[in-house]
């Protein structure tokens, strides 16, 4: 599906992985628009995980390629893959942080791990992102387990924005979340997209909470047994004559 006039931050062309002789993504071909936010949907299983490694460079096609930012990331060496990842802010299900740093550290760290930032700098720079996310100073030197969840969500976002990323890849990021706190992410994640929407970041979604999805993305794709068989901009994806698809939107 290729319709979209969009630069493409992703494109993937006749991507199937085959692992443990078992056919996981089947010839799929998909763009993700550059400066949107798209969301991929799916049942369990459907292949939405194994998607996002090779986004990530972490799997390779067994045939296929996947361009990101105008790479081949066939073409990267695993010295080159672990390089690139930089153009990637990732925030997983339960945020990741290191239990052991605080909000503040955990910011820190990527900024003292792969740039040159003086100490000053540094602490201006996690300052600026703690409190872009909403978390106040009084927090900044707490650990994750003295924080809620979603503040946990919110540091984590912060961690993930740090390297200044071109796309920002959610896995699941309202899933096991109560209503309100779903909420807060989903404002948050919209929020996010505004705040970088001048410097190109794509957002990517990954997600079987098809409410949340729908009021915040740009284009939704969905995934079904390893390939993408419906993808449109939001407003059409409601009114998809796909049967999976209505299926999936009437849970
Ligand atoms: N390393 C592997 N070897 C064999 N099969 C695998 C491997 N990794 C994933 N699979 C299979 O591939 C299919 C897709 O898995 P994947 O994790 O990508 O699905 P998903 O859409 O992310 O599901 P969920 O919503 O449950 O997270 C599943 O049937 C899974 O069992
Ligand atoms: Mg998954």
């Amino acid at each position: 599906m290729d319709y979209f006039e969009e630069e493409k931050a992703v494109d993937i062309k006749g991507l199937t992985t085959i692992l443990g002789g078992q056919t996981i993504l089947n010839n799929l071909s998909f763009g993700i628009p550059k400066n949107k936010i798209t969301t991929i949907l799916g049942f369990s299983g459907a292949g939405k995980s194994t998607l996002l490694k090779h986004i990530l460079g972490l799997l390779k096609p067994t045939y296929g390629s996947v361009f990101v930012l105008g790479k081949n990331l066939n073409d990267l060496s695993e010295f080159e893959l672990k390089k690139f990842r930089r153009h990637f802010g990732m925030l997983f299900q339960y945020a990741a942080l290191f239990d052991s740093l605080s909000a503040y550290e955990n910011v820190a760290f990527p900024l003292n791990e792969f740039t040159d930032l003086s100490e000053d700098e540094v602490e201006e720079k996690v300052y600026g992102l703690l409190e872009s996310v909403g978390i106040k100073v009084d927090s900044f030197f707490k650990l994750p387990s003295e924080l809620s969840g979603g503040m946990r969500k919110r540091v984590g976002l912060a961690r993930a924005l740090a390297l200044g990323p071109d796309i920002m890849l959610y896995d699941e990021p309202t899933t096991g979340l109560d209503p309100i706190t779903t909420k807060m992410v989903n404002d948050l994640i919209l929020n996010t997209y505004r705040k970088n929407v001048d410097r190109g970041m794509t957002s990517i979604i990954i997600s079987h909470d098809v409410k949340v999805t729908l009021e915040i993305s740009d284009f939704v794709a969905f995934l079904d047994h390893g390939k993408i068989v419906e993808f449109l901009p939001v407003k059409d994806f409601v009114n998809s004559q796909n049967k999976l698809v209505q299926e999936f939107l009437a849970l």
